[in-house]
């Protein structure tokens, strides 16, 4: 908070007058997966948030999805390995009193869509700095669904995320002293029918790894082989921010495997990596370039001011920070306590 505090001091405006931070709960990995959700949801109005999922689910999911996933699901033939994250889902279903294919669409609706800015860097130190901006189509809604969470096992935090109440996975994340994690989209348009086919032959969301890297994987190197090489249902972009010098990455993803590696190279120069919705080696259309505007930025910035306060300027420059811009996260593994998440207001 004090950086925070010294933000407003040094950039009176910048802060929007609405922008806030979202309610941050614990979820108790040592509770059942079925009754870890329970104490979240107990803070919210069930009728609105079911009004909510009604409204994500019919804008973005075709109804043949819908049709498949829901039978399926009650049947759990969709859970047959992932117990844990299948015990969630049920508990959720079961406190909202909803449907469970209803609440297992909800998980998969945000796989693809998600447009979206991510940047790891560097400064002179050899420091490594995270931030992502997440953008989706209703922003309004999705502003009050976000929240942080931190994952609780043993009495201490295992990791801290940012989400939406009713959704398991994770699209930015961090496990204290050791990585953070953001997700990007890759794919565009039809790519439903893909994603449900490589979810039966129980490839993984692309949220749920997130969240597999931070449970489980000790260090930096072990949580970007697994984001590297383990099958997923949609194509993605995922960056990975370490504790020392170098250990920034952003992997390309195909469905089965690494489409490209892109580590920082500080010796070089490549202080700084920005990936929004396009491969790096390809220019991203004028009419969604969201990237010359942060590269920018960063450069204005430079890398001996670089951390999250100055990450977090660079993410509110338009329209790196644009109309459907839900939140920002700004992060730092080696400095957990400074993961910062603030609801945007619209610009
Ligand atoms: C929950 O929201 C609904 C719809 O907005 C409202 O009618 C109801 O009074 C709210 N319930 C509580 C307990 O606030
Ligand atoms: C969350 O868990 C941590 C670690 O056990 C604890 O220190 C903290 O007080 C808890 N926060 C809330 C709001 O319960
Ligand atoms: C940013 O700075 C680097 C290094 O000085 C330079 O190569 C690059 O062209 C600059 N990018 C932009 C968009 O100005």
């Amino acid at each position: 908070m004090i950086g925070l505090h010294l933000l407003l001091l040094l950039a009176p405006g910048l802060l929007h007058a609405q922008d806030y931070a979202p309610p941050r709960y614990n979820v108790s990995l040592d509770r059942p997966p079925e009754q870890r959700w329970e104490p979240v949801l107990r803070h919210y109005n069930h009728t609105e948030l079911k009004e909510a999922m009604e409204h994500i689910l019919r804008t973005t999911l075709p109804g043949w999805v819908h049709a498949i996933i829901r039978p399926l699901a009650e049947a759990e033939l969709l859970f047959l390995v992932r117990k844990e994250y299948a015990g969630e889902i049920k508990g959720i279903a079961r406190t909202l009193g909803v449907n469970l294919g209803d609440v297992v669409a909800l998980n998969l609706c945000y796989e693809a869509t998600a447009f979206c800015t991510s940047i790891i860097a560097q400064d002179n130190n050899g420091n490594v700095y995270h931030g992502r901006n997440l953008d989706y189509n209703f922003p309004e809604i999705l502003k009050k669904l976000t929240l942080d969470l931190d994952f609780i096992k043993d009495g201490k935090v295992a990791y801290t995320g940012t989400t939406f109440v009713g959704y398991i996975g994770l699209w930015t994340g961090q496990r204290p002293y050791e990585f953070t994690i953001s997700g990007d989209a890759r794919e565009r348009g039809e790519w439903w029918k893909n994603a449900i086919s490589a979810f039966f032959k129980r490839n993984s969301p692309v949220s749920w790894l997130i969240r597999d890297a931070l449970n489980d994987d000790r260090d930096f190197e072990a949580a970007a082989l697994r984001l590297a090489k383990t099958p997923i249902i949609a194509e993605t972009y995922y960056i990975i921010g370490g504790t020392e010098s170098k250990e920034g990455l952003v992997i390309t993803r195909n469905r089965d495997g690494p489409a490209d590696l892109w580590p920082l190279d500080p010796l070089r120069g490549e202080w700084f990596h920005v990936e929004t919705n396009y491969d790096h080696w390809t220019t991203p259309p004028p009419s969604d370039d969201r990237r010359t505007p942060a590269i920018n930025a960063m450069n204005a910035t430079g890398q001996a001011n670089i951390n999250t306060e100055t990450l977090f300027k660079v993410l509110s420059v338009k329209p790196v920070m644009n109309s459907i811009t839900v939140y920002t996260t700004v992060m730092s593994a080696a400095i957990p306590e400074k993961y910062t998440t603030w609801v945007r207001s619209k610009v």
